[in-house]
């Protein structure tokens, strides 16, 4: 088992929603931190918790679709602590729309998804995890680091509608756990460097409270605990997994029970 104390977690998207629930967690146990965010103030508002609490903690702004961006991000957690322990590349969008939409009266298609909106979320949610994997990554095998790269499908992986954008870059959340972990194995880096994913169902962050709220009710008309998950529930789960070496190279759920209907 692995020991929070003093072990560093680089967190991307940790200025709001899970990513600062699991810093605080982090910070909690005695971990240190290396906090990144392209929202400025909620990353400084971060940081300062943490620290004001007696943790060890460095934050960087940054946009993780830019490749000088993540280099410095993680050159910064071996600067100043000299390890990369957990690496959470939790920035993310959504920019949900149909693939195509029919007129109800002409059945001919008025409206289609922008390329726009589809690129953006590709660039953040898959460009963004590959840049700060590969770099974080580099970093912990450079260093002789022991831990884990934790990555954040969604239950939107299976195929959500409205989500095409979103649901596809969540389904190569769920396929990198077991390249990245192959790759590693090849090279004799396994033991000590795994890779997971969680795959949540819907977490009360600003993600989805900035949904559409009847898509949400109807959403949680079909989830067997009748309520959001908590981000605290979703950190207790990575800490798990940290601290857990037998657990590696899966997608862990964790849904509250969510029964997908078959219209998505
Ligand atoms: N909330 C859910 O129900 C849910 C479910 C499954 C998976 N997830 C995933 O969890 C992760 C965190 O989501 P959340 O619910 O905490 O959302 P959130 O909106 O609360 O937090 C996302 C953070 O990412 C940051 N961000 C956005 N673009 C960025 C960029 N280019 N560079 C750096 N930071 C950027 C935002 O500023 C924000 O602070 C996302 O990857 C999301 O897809 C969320």
């Amino acid at each position: 088992m692995l020991e929070i104390k003093n072990a560093v977690a680089v967190i991307t998207g940790s200025g709001s929603g899970i990513g600062k629930a699991a810093a605080k967690h982090w910070a909690a146990r005695g971990g240190r931190l290396v906090l990144a965010d392209i929202a400025k103030d909620n990353l400084k508002q971060v940081e300062e918790e943490i620290k004001e609490a007696g943790a060890e903690c460095v934050s960087l702004v940054c946009d993780v679709t830019r490749e000088e961006d993540t280099t410095a991000l993680a050159r910064l957690a071996t600067e100043r602590f000299e390890a990369v322990n957990l690496v959470l590349p939790f920035a993310g969008i959504i920019k949900d729309g149909l693939l195509l939409s029919p007129d109800k009266e002409t059945g001919k298609v008025k409206k289609k998804m922008a390329l726009s909106d589809f690129q953006k979320v590709v660039d953040i949610n898959l460009t963004g995890v590959f840049l700060t994997v590969r770099e974080c990554a580099e970093q912990m095998i450079n260093t002789g680091s022991r831990g884990l790269i934790c990555l954040i499908s969604s239950t939107g992986a299976q195929g959500t509608a409205g989500q095409i954008n979103y649901s596809s870059t969540k389904a190569a959340m769920s396929t990198m756990p077991r390249v990245i972990t192959a790759e590693l194995f090849r090279k004799g880096l396994a033991d000590r460097i795994r890779c997971v994913a969680i795959a949540p169902g819907y977490v009360g962050t600003e993600m989805v409270k900035n949904m559409n709220q009847k898509a949400l009710e109807g959403i949680l008309e079909n989830v067997p605990i009748q309520r959001l998950i908590e981000p605290e529930e979703v950190v207790s789960l990575i800490t798990e997994l940290y601290c857990n070496e037998a657990l590696a190279n899966d997608v862990y759920s964790i849904n509250g029970g969510l029964r997908l209907g078959s219209r998505g």
